[in-house]
């Protein structure tokens, strides 16, 4: 007889993310530089040469500062906040983890608001607790109803809820002021407030003040607006009795040294985020407009990504893989006829614009309308 895990890990089921596994290429026969990568929503300009520099420079053979006290400081600083209230992880994945396996014991219900990034019911199910989703309809554009999302939360009992903000994948946003409604409404509720692409926002909501309110925690992601996925680092910012929370179930050292270094070197490279900001920009508008001139449904988007309805998601995803682009099928958010589009540099998105035209003219693959 062998030991057998917890019983609670049957209800867990992987979530897929995007970006291409090595077993795929091999099938393809391509190598990863062949592809363009739109499948990944991250800073088309890639990493800060400062931040290169500082990993290549970083020490590693002693371990690193537990604390995180340079990075935090950088970080306290840049957004306005005291150091106390920042925790550092090991990208932004791992606090939403650390959040649940603080927040929820066993049997307690957590809202996410669906469709939405996968990793929430994942870490509340290893946490041992329950997800009740709210789902917003296409009907709707997706949008958030906040009375619809109180009652949900109230009825549950909801000890945490994830919000998504800009949502991945629909690109939605809450405005500050309903993101204050919603954790005045639910005082007994802890209030995550993913923020992973807040920089690709073009006015990035000023949310800090809503730390004040005392159930309000914002996470926050190094590796998308930095483009350093490998290097993982992600921060939170809480008021300081979750802050403590946080630091008393965080496994040491979890941020390693590269990243420290990597990480305080990119936040002093304001002119590279500018410059990626500004690229987003331009080339998301030139996308929504071409891909809605070839008769695609593009939803409106505050971020980087742009949601695109094309008939078959993976039908899509695999004609464009042929050609060495690759897009996120959005099957696994339940949204098998979109696709989800990260906006790279303007000549790689002329490149996915002029394929999917191909695509439509050579290989029917059934667009809005001919959805197959
Ligand atoms: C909404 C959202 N939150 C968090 C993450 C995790 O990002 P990281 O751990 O790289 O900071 C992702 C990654 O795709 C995401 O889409």
């Amino acid at each position: 007889m062998t030991v057998q895990p917890s019983p609670r890990l049957e209800r867990l089921s992987p979530v897929p993310h995007g970006s291409i596994s090595d077993r795929e290429l091999t099938a393809l026969g391509l190598r990863r530089d062949e592809v363009v990568d739109f499948s990944v929503n991250a800073n088309p300009l890639g990493p800060s040469p400062l931040a290169i520099a500082a990993a290549a420079a970083a020490t590693w053979s002693h371990y690193p500062d537990d604390s995180a006290t340079s990075l935090r400081h950088a970080l306290a600083e840049r957004d306005g906040v005291s150091q106390a209230e920042v925790v550092v992880g090991n990208g932004s994945a791992e606090l939403l983890w650390l959040l649940a396996l603080a927040f929820l014991d066993p049997g307690d219900a957590a809202l996410v608001v669906g469709p939405t990034f996968g990793e929430y019911a994942r870490c509340v199910a290893i946490a041992g607790g329950v997800t009740r989703e709210h789902r917003t309809e296409r009907a709707a554009g997706f949008a958030v109803h906040p009375p619809g999302l109180i009652a949900t939360a109230r009825a549950a009992d909801v000890r945490v809820a994830f919000l998504c903000n800009p949502n991945n994948p629909t690109g939605t946003l809450l405005p500050v002021l309903a993101l204050r409604d919603l954790a005045v409404a639910l005082p007994a509720t802890l209030l995550v407030v993913d923020e992973a692409y807040r920089q690709f926002v073009d006015v990035p909501p000023a949310t800090d003040c809503l730390l004040a309110l005392g159930n309000v925690v914002l996470v926050r992601s190094l590796t998308k607006d930095y483009a350093m996925p490998g290097l993982r680092l992600g921060y939170a910012l809480a008021p300081e009795s979750v802050r403590r929370a946080l630091d008393a179930v965080r496994p040491p050292w979890s941020v390693n040294a590269v990243a420290q270094a990597a990480g305080q070197a990119a936040l002093g490279d304001e002119a590279h985020l500018l410059a990626a900001r500004r690229e987003v920009r331009w080339a998301r508008a030139y996308l929504t407009e071409a891909l809605t001139r070839l008769g695609l449904h593009v939803l409106p988007a505050a971020a980087n990504f742009l949601m695109v309805e094309v008939g078959s998601g993976e039908r899509v995803r695999a004609a464009l893989l042929r050609r060495g682009l690759c897009v996120r099928d959005c099957a696994s958010f339940g949204l098998p006829a979109y696709v989800r589009i990260g906006v790279r540099t303007m000549p790689e998105c002329e490149r996915l614009v002029a394929a999917l035209a191909d695509l439509a003219g050579t290989e029917g693959v059934g667009f809005v309308g001919g959805g197959s």
